[in-house]
């Protein structure tokens, strides 16, 4: 078991590059599945993209890697299992449903259990599927789905909780091999969709769209093997802007985008900093001496990124005045709470609202990780505390930011990874 050991109080200082999206890349290394093959440029090198590497091997796929650079080959089409054993430890695995099904006509999925930020069901994967014609059931813990040509529809895609973001993937990637024309609405509008479309554009895809709640694909008989560019991390870069204003340093985020960050920019500047972003950067720098309040609430994409919420609470954690953060996208995604109150945080629950009394400081303790974005929050808190922080649960951490200690060391982090 490794931790990471965090001496807080250090100021930040400097420039952070960002890498290329986990959530980006992940359908899009599941859609070499639908296109044939594909290289992916700007692949960051972690946890949950080496998971996808085992699945697409899995299904016949030959994937090798150089660098930030994936090249994979689907060579075996009459591989359509994704096993329990590869689902469990990474829910984007749904991703290739939609593309074994529209490219081999038949998928057999294991279903994703529960995970620590809520239940995640897959209806509306489902749902997105037989809208297409799939005839789908559920036996024995695995999603069965067979199609011998999909058929284009009108796929609403609604759920309880807004748009899903893989749902609209997977039910994109299928309809672009459909008979005819497809439409989904509500669609998910985020980035990572955006991403998505362009990359299956050049492989032949005809999409348009995609970045609103409406998009309209006209399926094509065959797709070919292309190149693409993953986008940059926003959340990767969200996470450093905020790690940069709860220790009040001032920090360049480049090589991302500043649009894809409005939500946490505008909460930023309304807590009293300082941000200007332009021309692929985004630099935070304290306005004053105190972190004023805010009402968070999250929302699908351009609303605020439910991803960013716990490194959110770190922050507020440490504000002067009581802040609230509202959870619409996962109600239940709150497990951090209880480990940033180790650390003296002030945090109460009503609901899917959570009552953040900033307590000014907060001081290092021993903390454990309970998922990504958990972990994220738990180093932007201790980078801040008074005191030795040792965070725990790295294999969390790790599934999704790319070098976090060598990128907070850079800026003068004081911040080492052991094995305990
Ligand atoms: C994606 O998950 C991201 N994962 C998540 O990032 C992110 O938190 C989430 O979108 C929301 O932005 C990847 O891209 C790999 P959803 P996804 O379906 O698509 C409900 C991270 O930390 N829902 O958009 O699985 C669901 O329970 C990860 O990097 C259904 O009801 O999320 C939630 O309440 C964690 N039925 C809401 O929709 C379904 O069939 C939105 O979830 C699917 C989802």
């Amino acid at each position: 078991m490794e931790e990471l050991r965090i001496e807080g109080g250090a100021r930040l200082k400097g420039s952070v590059t960002v890498s290329g999206s986990k959530n980006a890349a992940l359908p899009a290394l599941a859609a070499a599945v639908l296109t044939g093959g594909a290289v992916l440029r700007r692949v960051p090198r972690l946890a949950d993209i080496d998971t996808m590497c085992e699945l697409l091997e899995c299904l016949g796929c030959r994937v090798v890697r150089r660098g930030h650079t994936l090249r994979v080959s689907a060579d075996d089409p009459s591989r359509t299992e994704a096993p329990y054993e590869i689902v469990s430890r990474m829910r984007a695995s749904i991703c290739v449903l939609g593309p074994l099904l529209a490219a081999r006509g038949h998928a057999r999925v294991a279903l994703p259990g529960g995970c620590a930020i809520g239940l995640r069901p897959v209806d509306l994967h489902l749902k997105g599927m037989e809208a297409l014609g799939a005839s789908i059931s559920v036996e024995h813990g695995y999603i069965v789905a067979r199609a011998r040509r999909l058929k284009g529809a009108h796929v609403r895609l609604a759920g309880r909780f807004g748009p899903s973001v893989l749902a609209t993937a997977n039910t994109m990637m299928a309809a672009t091999l459909a008979d005819g024309r497809s439409v989904i609405e509500p669609a998910a509008q985020e980035p990572e969709v955006v991403d998505l479309a362009a990359f299956l554009r050049g492989c032949g895809a005809r999409i348009t769209g995609a970045g609103t709640p409406r998009i309209e694909i006209e399926g094509v008989s065959a797709l070919r093997a292309a190149e693409h560019t993953v986008i940059a991390d926003r959340i990767e870069a969200g996470t450093y802007l905020l790690a940069a204003a709860a220790t009040r340093s001032e920090v360049t985020v480049t090589r991302c985008r500043p649009k894809h960050l409005a939500a946490l920019v505008g909460a930023l500047r309304e807590a009293g900093f300082h941000v200007d972003g332009a021309d692929g950067a985004v630099t935070v720098a304290p306005g004053g001496r105190r972190t004023r309040p805010l009402n968070v609430v999250t929302a699908p994409y351009p609303g605020f990124p439910t991803d960013l919420q716990p490194q959110t609470m770190a922050l507020l954690s440490g504000a002067d005045g009581t802040s609230t953060i509202t959870e619409t996208v996962f109600p239940q995604r709150f497990t951090h709470a209880a480990e940033l109150a180790r650390m003296g945080a002030r945090i109460t629950q009503e609901g899917a609202t959570a009552v953040v009394e900033g307590v000014g400081r907060l001081h290092g303790t021993e903390v454990e990780a309970s998922d990504l974005r958990a972990g994220a929050a738990l180093v932007v808190a201790a980078l801040s505390a008074e005191g030795v922080s040792r965070v725990r649960g790295l294999e969390h951490i790790d599934r999704g930011y790319e070098d976090l200690e060598g990128k907070l060391s850079s800026l003068g982090a004081r911040i080492t990874r052991s094995a305990v």
